[in-house]
């Protein structure tokens, strides 16, 4: 008898079974994580904490606006207006209609579709850069289903590519370097006859060698967006469940974080779930280690509880061929994932860290800014219906020089700092009634607080030490009385604005007996298809702890009154369901891709001004095959590179009985990849 969930057709939320099982260990069949009831909490404290911040958050936005120009990170320090988030911003009257698209958005939009393969614009074509299995170490075999092991696999890409992070290689011409997260492994699409019961240990080994993160070198192609890998580069490398990791900041070698294993509390082997991610201004890139929860067995305290973790033996059943997958017998191990995990990719030999100033807790992401005198601000998303948005602000400022001893200094900015979560209070509560009608002032907006959860060795949270704030971070934010939302995934702020966009996937439990009604920030009850917030901080100092925010969009199809497009003509938009990562182009667009869209069409990849007339303007760049979902978008300026993560995992799929052909067509493994899309004529993408 196998004793797996079902695999039912109609999951809550209405993704495969498959899916369910595989990336986020059957989350919806189980209690939400969130019970709390943080509202009076959270009024006494946030009331204390931020009459004041509010206001001051308010006027600051006001500020920074007149202010007009200020430095932001990542743009070469490039001068850049502000726009004022309260009006002046949406022209969108008659008269100043283009018939091609704002800049960087001048394509066809593709249509929805199910087509079995990646769908892109009239006049783009597309190359496969690197499939799970293609070998990118020295010494790595060619992908072989039939003859896999675990030390082939852990030279070769990952399986399930997410995040995607491309850097300048400037001392080699026409290569850059591409990291890539590999969130999760499908075994059923991995291995023939797979048997759930008992997975072999070789199996489960490679697993461990699927997970985790490539490092890779790509060539690009001179007059087109083509890029191709370079295998066997010095550089390249592969990060694994079995990879040394460091334990850094304040929490490193708490009690909390010891293990048998490891007495100090300092060292981890492995990364899990790595989802999204971001790139920093130094030169690393951020990986946020989300669903951890699924990999652990047997946990029994009210923290694991907290974080989802189940009481019985998990899906894959790791914990039968390494003890520390169950907590019975190492019920510290699971505090030691969850966290953000930095990586520098120009070296090789770096051993990478989890960052415990920037809290543990399922992070989809993690995009830095600066403050115009250099301290990081890190945005970040717990990605679970009801959990909370969180910033970090670092104590010490990036050094911008290239020297070994700037580069080992801006390698300490994750590790001193405060840890704030976010408390949105709308400012039409009387008329957010759960439908998405939208309010009498016209839009769904209002003020922020950011409360301090720590700051280095200081808790700020009554009842919570320090380490406990850090390892414990929910909870924290459950004190403390935070926003909850629907599902906080990847954000980005506008290099060009400095406004931050924060995809909120969706959260068919909104509204539910027992659960938290729909607010202004989450204003539609049994929320299927998401939105994306909009929030202004201080342009030049957004370390600060106010806030302005507004809803951007509220997705879903045009057609339903429940949607919103920034004021745009819902006539001229595409449809877009479940936004998770976000980007910009280098003309100030945010480029949104999807996962688990719920409009019968396959997920995409998605284009939209944030500014001028054709603010809210919405158009659809791709689509993916089966079963798959969109991620890591990158946008550059001849090329837009994807992940398609997940293709063929639809209900009943098998190695024997694929549901998608991609990318290598029928009676060829169903693999992972990413794959970059360019302009056939060489132009610019969308100009
Ligand atoms: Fe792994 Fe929240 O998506
Ligand atoms: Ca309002
Ligand atoms: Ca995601
Ligand atoms: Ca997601």
């Amino acid at each position: 008898m196998r004793k797996l969930l079902p695999l039912l057709n109609s999951h809550p939320g209405g993704r495969s079974a498959m899916t369910c099982r595989f990336r986020c260990g059957d989350a919806c069949f189980h209690e939400t994580p969130n019970t709390s009831d943080n509202e009076y909490v959270g009024d006494v404290i946030a009331t204390a904490l931020s009459r004041r911040s509010i206001m001051r958050g308010a006027a600051v936005v006001t500020v920074a606006a007149a202010a007009g120009t200020a430095f932001v990170a990542g743009s070469g320090n490039t001068p850049a207006s502000a726009t004022p988030l309260v009006g002046g911003d949406k022209g969108h009257g008659k008269g100043g209609k283009k018939p091609d698209g704002a800049r960087g958005l001048r394509f066809a939009p593709v249509a929805p579709n199910t087509a079995d393969k990646v769908t892109v614009p009239d006049g783009y074509t597309q190359n496969i850069v690197v499939r799970w299995g293609d070998p990118i170490l020295r010494g790595a075999p060619e992908f072989n289903p039939n003859k896999q092991t675990a030390k082939a696999q852990a030279g070769q890409f990952g399986y399930n590519n997410d995040f995607l992070s491309l850097l300048p290689l400037k001392s080699e011409r026409g290569k850059q370097l591409l990291v890539a997260n590999h969130e999760y492994t499908d075994e059923i699409l991995m291995f023939k006859d797979y048997d759930a019961d008992n997975p072999t240990r070789e199996q489960v080994e490679i697993a461990w060698a699927a997970h985790g993160l490539s490092v890779v070198v790509v060539d690009e192609q001179p007059r087109s967006g083509k890029l191709t890998i370079v295998p066997r580069h010095e550089l390249n490398r592969r990060i694994t469940v079995k990879t040394e990791f460091r334990l850094t900041g304040p929490a490193a070698g708490s009690e909390l974080l010891r293990t048998s294993v490891d007495r100090s509390g300092k060292k981890v082997y492995g990364t899990l779930n790595n989802c999204a991610g971001g790139t920093t201004p130094w030169g690393t890139i951020l990986s946020g280690e989300e669903n951890f929860n699924q990999y652990f067995a047997n946990g029994s305290s009210d923290t694991d509880k907290r974080y989802g973790i189940g009481t019985a033996a998990t899906e894959r059943k790791w914990e039968q061929f390494d003890k520390r997958f169950d907590l019975k017998q190492e019920p510290n191990e699971a505090h030691r994932f969850g966290w953000v995990v930095e990586l520098d990719p120009y070296d090789p030999d770096f051993t990478p860290r989890k960052r415990t100033a920037l809290g543990r807790f399922k992070h989809e992401a993690a995009q830095p800014r600066l403050t115009s005198d250099g301290r990081a601000v890190v945005y970040m998303g717990d990605d679970e219906k009801f959990d909370y948005f969180y910033k970090f602000v670092s104590s010490k400022s990036m050094k911008k020089g290239n020297s070994r001893a700037d580069r080992d200094h801006n390698l300490t900015l994750l590790d001193e700092g405060t840890l704030y979560v976010a408390k949105l209070t709308g400012d039409s509560p009387q008329d957010v009634d759960g439908t998405g009608k939208l309010p009498k002032d016209g839009e769904f907006d209002g003020s922020g607080v950011w409360i301090p959860l720590a700051t280095g060795d200081v808790s700020h949270v009554p009842g919570m030490t320090a380490d406990e704030v850090y390892v414990f971070t929910r909870l924290a934010g459950d004190k403390v009385g935070a926003t909850k939302m629907d599902r906080p995934e990847d954000v980005e702020p506008s290099p060009r604005t400095g406004r931050v966009y924060v995809a909120l996937t969706n959260n068919t439990d909104r509204g539910a007996a027992g659960k938290a009604a729909a607010d202004e920030a989450n204003p539609r009850n049994a929320n299927k298809h998401g939105h994306i917030l909009e929030l202004a901080e201080n342009w030049d100092d957004p370390a600060g702890d106010g806030f302005a925010w507004r809803l951007f969009l509220v997705a879903g199809d045009p057609k339903d009154p429940a949607t919103y497009f920034a004021g745009y003509p819902k006539e001229k938009v595409s449809q877009i369901s479940c936004p998770d990562n976000v980007a910009f182009d280098p003309h100030g667009n945010l480029w949104i891709s999807t996962d688990g869209a719920q409009l019968g069409s396959h997920d995409g990849l998605f284009g939209v001004a944030t500014q001028g007339e054709r603010r809210g303007e919405l158009k659809q760049f791709l689509t993916v095959p089966n079963g798959a979902e969109t991620c890591g978008p990158i946008i550059q300026d001849r090329r837009v590179l994807v992940a398609v993560q997940h293709p063929g995992e639809l209900d009943g799929a098998t190695v024997d009985n694929p549901l998608s052909a991609w990318p290598d067509g029928r009676g060829k493994m169903v693999r992972p990849a990413v794959v970059a899309v360019w302009r056939k004529d060489g132009d610019d993408i969308g100009v």
